[in-house]
């Protein structure tokens, strides 16, 4: 049995109130048996009197009965007691007394109500939702195999927090080679995801002075971690050339971080261009500040040159750059990385630990082996393919039905772009146009939803291509277009 023990008081008070709570909010309910004393005090690691204490308070509190020899059991309890219970059970956090939160939570809390909103419809036949990946069956059957065949007895410790040496070589290799970092091995910390690494780059450099500058419009995920974190949140403006450097202070008093998506900014798709690139990189020199540059899905580019990352240009002196594999092979393999200036890599490790000591050791080796062998590049030209043609199939539709009515914007790199409708009087019926389009089985998504202090100047939509087939894609444009025929144009 596991007793979650609060550490106040006395050991039997401990096992008396946690046996209690369990009794009182029916987890163990009439009759259930309670284990031999014994039993109980061997795995607590405490004395069998001790547990005998506890015992002895709940069976004169009338909780449990049994006498010595016999199985001590629950007693049934009146309906009342449980009826206030059962209150406090399915009571809502905003019930809870007062201050009970942390105020950290009540951020989260916020941000997943917000993010549950506006969870997936189910019945959807045309979704153009952003951030889903195709799956590749060739990818998958490989994946199973060395599943199989990699896993053995060394993988069940604990290991290096900050990743398997194979594969955090791999990484750095492949940074330097396709992204353009500066960086080695020791630099590179695996994490579960970009997600987690947002959340201890947060925890890593936040302090309750901190100013925290980012893109506006820009990603819900990070800002929540900054927020959650005790940040000042500072949102700079984006426009074709990306987040927009003039608007930044040019000395800031307080301790400083900058969050951005130079690769392909988060959602417009707008890629840093290199003065500002520069620009920032001074800017942080100037204020001894920390960029985080996101690249979560720079792996895809469909035209133009890649620009170095900015850790690259920085050479690793003042950007943390992070990494993902979950839009490259699947999010669930929960699998990112950090790139760390050097003074940062021990703190970061120590957080890191503390939070939950490591990634996933057999799946951290399946990667390795996936790379290693040459999967890895072939995978992502077959997956680039793909996603070309679905893109390509995208605008091509788009433009032929609504030609001169819209612009695309950030279409040269990523899963996704951004389409805005050229009619400014059109930006107060999104509402109409989305809950209309979800009733009629399309999936579309509002940009708006992704400003922090102001709003877009037009309707614009997100659109991501990775998730819908190909052959879905042209006719859930054509009923787009009906749609909006019927909400916006039916007296053109
Ligand atoms: C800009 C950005 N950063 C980070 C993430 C998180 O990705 P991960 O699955 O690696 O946690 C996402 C996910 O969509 C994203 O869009």
């Amino acid at each position: 049995m596991l007793l979650h023990l609060d550490g106040r008081g006395a050991r039997y008070r401990q096992i008396y109130r946690s046996l209690k709570r369990m009794i009182l909010a029916g987890e163990l309910g009439e009759d259930a048996r309670l284990p031999a004393s014994r039993v109980l005090a061997q795995s607590l690691g405490v004395s069998r009197n001790v547990v005998l204490l506890a015992y002895d308070q709940l069976k004169s509190e009338g909780y449990i009965s049994g006498r010595v020899g016999d199985a001590t059991r629950v007693c049934a309890l009146p309906e009342s007691g449980l009826e206030s219970l059962q209150e406090r059970v399915t009571m809502t956090p905003e019930q809870l007394p007062e201050r009970r939160l942390s105020e950290q939570a009540g951020i989260a809390l916020q941000q997943w109500r917000r993010r549950c909103s506006g969870q997936r419809e189910q019945h959807l036949k045309y979704d153009f939702r952003y951030g889903e990946v195709s799956i590749d069956q060739r990818t998958v059957t490989l994946w199973k195999r060395l599943n199989s065949r990699l896993f053995d007895r060394s993988l069940l410790q604990y290991e290096d927090p900050r990743g398997d040496p194979e594969l955090r070589e791999l990484i750095a290799g492949h940074a330097r080679s396709g992204r353009g970092c500066h960086c080695d091995a020791d630099q590179v910390c695996i994490v579960n995801g970009s997600q987690q690494a947002l959340d201890l780059v947060a925890r890593l450099l936040i302090r309750p002075e901190t100013r925290v500058y980012l893109e506006e419009p820009g990603y819900l995920g990070s800002r929540a971690c900054f927020e959650t974190a005790g940040a000042g949140l500072h949102p700079l403006p984006v426009d074709v050339e990306g987040v927009d450097t003039s608007c930044l202070p040019e000395h800031v008093a307080q301790p400083a971080l900058l969050y951005v998506t130079p690769s392909h900014q988060f959602p417009t798709g707008a890629i840093l261009s290199l003065s500002r690139r520069v620009a920032l990189l001074e800017w942080a020199q100037r204020n001894q500040s920390y960029i985080v540059e996101d690249d979560y899905d720079g792996e895809f580019r469909y035209q133009g040159r890649p620009i170095a990352s900015l850790q690259g240009l920085d050479r690793g002196l003042r950007t943390l750059y992070v990494g993902t594999f979950s839009k490259v092979l699947f999010p669930s393999l929960r699998i990112g990385y950090v790139i760390l200036p050097r003074p940062l890599i021990e703190p970061f490790v120590a957080l890191r630990w503390l939070s939950d000591r490591q990634t996933n050791s057999h799946q951290q080796r399946v990667l390795a082996e996936f790379i290693r062998s040459g999967e890895y590049d072939r995978h992502l030209r077959r997956m680039g393919k793909r996603y070309q043609q679905r893109r390509q199939r995208l605008i091509e539709a788009l433009q032929s039905h609504f030609s001169e009515r819209i612009e695309l914007q950030g279409i040269n790199a990523g899963l996704h772009f951004l389409l805005w409708f050229r009619d400014e009087a059109l930006a107060g019926r999104e509402r109409d146009l989305v809950t209309q389009a979800a009733s009629e089985g399309l999936g579309i998504y509002p940009v708006s939803s992704l400003y922090l202090d102001s709003s877009p100047p037009r309707l614009g939509l997100l659109f991501g291509y990775s998730g819908i087939e190909e052959e879905r894609i042209e006719p859930g444009i054509r009923h787009l277009k009906a749609l909006c025929d019927r909400l916006f144009w039916s007296g053109d």
